[in-house]
């Protein structure tokens, strides 16, 4: 019997490429209804703007009815205070890969959301535990009933960018995470027509751990001369079926968080294995981010 995730409503926090496509995922075939909340106005705007695209897209080819696409348009609400997210059931936390800021969010959550609420973040490296020591209460212990009950609601919930198009979810369990929202947290996943992969709580989970050691390689091989840009993108495209090369792929990930993935692994690991190339970290301090800046190991004009 399948377990249900019991998400009345849903709360997504941050309107970036990320948390606008877990928004998408979960209005649409979840068929959930979401409050979407970032701290920038412009951003929520370019959030749902983003959407409308991807829905008439999809009405265009066939793929949806326009009152299949408006329904779902409709479920979505953009909320600019945290407050706002106070009855939902569930929150997933998607904004930048820093662990301070990581805490202040989750403490915020600890403060305004419901006890019960589901407390899931989209970290690609952090440690999921860490995160949950955050919402402890103040005063208590993480041993005591209430420290256990706060920490125990905090589960990784790993969505993979294109958000609409990749179909695996990686679910993390953090030492304290509670069973049954692991159970409601994968039933979620899979309410939003995504498989779900389950990995422990080490560092970079097991995608990144195995997927920045590949790009960093790659890096490398290009800053020693190895081959070309467009030769290593190739071997993978052709060689291996890859949909994009791994210098493509760091590009289209964004080279600082592949970069600040990479300091976590490394950091978290203390292998040598995981250090950055030094051609990364340079092209990050020159704000070569990439397909979003406009510029990384490939140049575009779309921005
Ligand atoms: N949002 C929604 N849909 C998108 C999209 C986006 N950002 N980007 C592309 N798409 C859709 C397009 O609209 C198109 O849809 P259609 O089939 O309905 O027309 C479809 O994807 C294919 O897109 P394109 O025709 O423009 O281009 P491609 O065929 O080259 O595919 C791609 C683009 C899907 C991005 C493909 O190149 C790909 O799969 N690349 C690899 C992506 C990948 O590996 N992602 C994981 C990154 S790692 C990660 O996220 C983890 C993190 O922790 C680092």
């Amino acid at each position: 019997m399948s377990i249900a995730h019991g998400i009345r409503q849903l709360g997504v926090f941050g309107a970036g490429q990320m948390g606008t496509g877990i928004a998408f995922v979960s209005a649409l075939h979840a068929k959930v209804p979401v409050l979407l909340h970032d701290a920038s106005r412009d951003q929520l705007t370019k959030s749902l703007t983003f959407i409308d695209k991807i829905l008439s897209k999809d009405v265009s080819k066939g793929r949806l009815t326009s009152s299949e696409a408006s329904e779902a348009k409709d479920r979505i609400q953009i909320v600019d205070s945290l407050h706002a997210l106070r009855d939902v059931d569930m929150v997933v936390e998607a904004v930048s890969e820093n662990l301070e800021l990581k805490r202040r969010v989750f403490k915020g959550f600890r403060e305004a959301l419901k006890e019960d609420a589901i407390l899931a973040t989209n970290t690609s490296s952090i440690s999921i535990t860490k995160i949950a020591a955050s919402v402890i209460p103040e005063g208590k212990s993480a041993a005591s009933e209430e420290g256990q009950k706060a920490a125990g609601r905090v589960v990784g919930l790993h969505f993979f960018n294109p958000v609409p198009v990749m179909k695996l979810v990686e679910l993390i369990s953090a030492v304290q995470t509670s069973k049954d929202i692991l159970d409601r947290s994968r039933a979620f996943a899979e309410a939003c027509g995504k498989e779900v992969a389950t990995s422990q709580d080490v560092p970079g989970f097991v995608s990144n751990a195995l997927l920045m050691p590949f790009i960093n390689e790659a890096i490398m091989c290009l800053e020693k001369g190895v081959a070309t840009r467009d030769d290593i993108d190739k071997t993978f495209r052709l060689g291996m079926a890859h949909p994009m090369g791994p210098l493509q792929l760091a590009d289209f990930i964004g080279l600082d968080t592949c970069l600040s993935i990479q300091q976590t692994l490394y950091t978290g690991t203390s292998d040598s294995k995981y250090r950055p190339s030094v051609l990364l970290e340079r092209m990050v301090d020159a704000q070569w981010l990439g397909r979003k800046s406009g510029r990384g190991f490939y140049e575009y004009n779309d921005n």
